[in-house]
């Protein structure tokens, strides 16, 4: 091994150049033939922990390919920068903070403390706030203002304040409250506000206003919007009933007008893409329980541990980062296909759009260098069983190579006779036909005459399988925790800080100068012919 970490770029490592040789023999391989050469794969290939399983076996790898992507994770420090990131070291370099979402999940009672503050003591604390309302609000005892009980919570957030508590309620929606119905608004479009507020009573609701920052303008807007709403029929004595704000910022909190004793807090050492397991969290305790939530937590934990104390060759998050930056870096595949088959899941793949793009989306790296590689590539999906009889065909016949991550639990959260099985079949057998195409005597064809080439499946695309015993809390935290860890061992491949976004904020500014122009307040500022234009047009509407 030579030496670790950040003194050089991971390109310039010999265990780089080694992986970029063996890369063009890889580039030739039929995957086909690798499981006929090797009647174990699928044992050698395959990984389990924290209650999931992966089958990585259907990939352009063989133990070479494993002990060399291994042997370059290492050469890139990645244990020691694993370790920092749990240790509270300042990961996030450029905002000089540590990345501390992991000791949001650790069990009570696992003390930790940094530059003289018990941060697991603030964490704990802050839990049974949660509890609290969740408690009171599913019991009835948080009453409105008339004295009804809360039928209807509305979680106004974007971005992580958003999608991740957005995508646990769907996820977890078996486990949830029969009476209380949660929504979510994020777009500043005011037809969204429209369509959650349409059928909602401002007698019967609590808006949860979640935002780090507590200065985001979407968030501001439908929050101001939310509030206007209500006060047409409650009385502004009467807000405290039906809005309570999580922010790490008190000050604006309460300029917005919420009560302090109304606010949850939680801390800047936590990403926003990486907040669903604090009090930004709370929509999903409100929906499910903090029983629930506890267990989200739990298994999150267990993947915490798995991804801390398992070695790199049976290490789930490090095997998923490595096999993806395999063919991002040397197979030129552009994207990524999560593809989970469960309904409940539908709101995942845009879930980890953000977590792995706003992470890994970058072209500098820390020491403020261009990487020299593809970074990450673009994230999408659907469900499953939907996708197939959409891009799928994409995917067998298509020209690019889209490594699928298929995502499904063995047993369903219903009762209905046969239908799991039918999903199953189908999760399984699009990732046979991906690899294997048609069987040789299936493209002979009949008599003597070949398949024509349009009906030609040639095969041979890559895919890894995760399953899960059911969909749980315990394993929905595993398999997120197991994601946000891949995003973050792809950041050290990269050397690249995954822990800030300054890339979004560019759009923040010049939207707040085209917004006074549009509304005819503010001279044209200078815009480019093309901006200049669509404001004119849009002036004239
Ligand atoms: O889009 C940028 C971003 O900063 C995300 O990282 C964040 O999750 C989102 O905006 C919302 O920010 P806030 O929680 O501060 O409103």
């Amino acid at each position: 091994m030579t030496e670790p970490a950040a003194s050089r770029a991971p390109t310039e490592t010999p265990e780089f150049s080694a992986l970029a040789m063996h890369a063009r023999q890889a580039q030739t391989w039929q995957l086909e033939e690798l499981f006929s050469r090797d009647t174990q794969r699928f044992e050698r290939f395959s990984a389990e922990g924290a209650g999931l399983f992966l089958d990585y076996s259907k990939n352009f790898i063989d133990a070479v390919t494993m002990d060399k992507l291994f042997a370059f994770a290492r050469a890139c420090g990645l244990e020691q920068r694993r370790d920092a990131m749990f240790s509270g070291q300042p990961v996030n370099t450029t905002e000089h903070r540590p990345a501390l979402h992991t000791l949001l999940r650790a069990p009570a009672g696992q003390r930790f403390e940094l530059h003289g503050e018990v941060l697991s003591d603030e964490v704990q604390r802050v839990l049974l706030q949660m509890e609290r309302v969740s408690a009171q609000v599913r019991s009835g005892a948080w009453a409105g203002y008339t004295g009804k009980r809360i039928t209807d919570v509305v979680n106004i957030g974007i971005g992580g304040s958003d999608l991740g508590p957005a995508m646990a309620c769907a996820a977890l929606r078996p486990f949830a409250s029969p009476t209380l119905r949660s929504h979510f608004l994020s777009n500043v479009d005011g037809h969204a506000i429209d369509a959650v507020l349409a059928g909602l009573s401002p007698e019967t609701t609590l808006f949860i206003v979640a935002s780090k920052s507590f200065t985001t303008q979407e968030t501001l807007i439908n929050a101001h919007a939310a509030r206007d709403w209500f006060l047409a029929s409650g009385k502004p004595a009467d807000l405290a009933k039906h809005f309570v704000a999580v922010s790490v910022n008190a000050q604006a909190v309460k300029a917005f007008g919420i009560a302090p004793e109304n606010m949850l807090p939680f801390w800047d050492w936590v990403g926003g893409r990486y907040s669903v397991w604090s009090a930004i969290g709370l929509s999903v305790a409100v929906t499910v329980g903090m029983d629930h939530f506890r267990a989200f937590l739990a298994g999150a934990h267990a993947m915490d541990e798995h991804f801390r104390h398992t070695p790199l060759e049976r290490n789930l998050p490090t095997l998923l980062a490595l096999i993806g930056w395999w063919y991002r870096v040397f197979f030129g595949s552009s994207s990524q296909l999560i593809s989970p088959y469960h309904e409940d899941l539908r709101l995942f793949p845009s879930h980890l759009q953000q977590l792995e793009m706003e992470s890994n989306g970058k072209s500098v790296d820390q020491d403020g260098l261009p990487v020299t590689t593809p970074t990450v590539p673009v994230i999408w999906g659907s469900t499953g069983s939907n996708g197939q009889h959409a891009y799928f065909q994409m995917l067998h016949q298509g020209t690019d190579l889209v490594p699928v991550d298929f995502i499904a639990p063995l047993k369903p959260s219903h009762a209905r006779p046969g239908q799991h099985q039918v999903l199953l079949a189908n999760c399984f057998a699009q990732a046979e036909a991906l690899m294997c195409g048609q069987r040789k005597d299936e493209r002979a064809g009949h008599e003597g005459q070949s398949l024509p080439a349009y009906r030609m499946l040639a095969g041979n695309h890559p895919s890894n399988m995760l399953l899960m015993d059911k969909l749980t809390p315990a394993t929905l935290g595993a398999l997120l925790a197991l994601y946000e860890h891949k995003t973050f061992v792809q950041g050290v491949l990269w050397n690249i800080n995954s822990f800030d976004q300054w890339g979004v904020e560019r759009g923040k500014a010049l939207a707040s100068r085209i917004l006074p122009e549009l509304e005819g307040k503010q001279a044209d500022h200078k815009h480019d012919g093309s901006t200049s234009g669509l404001i004119a047009r849009a002036r004239r509407a």
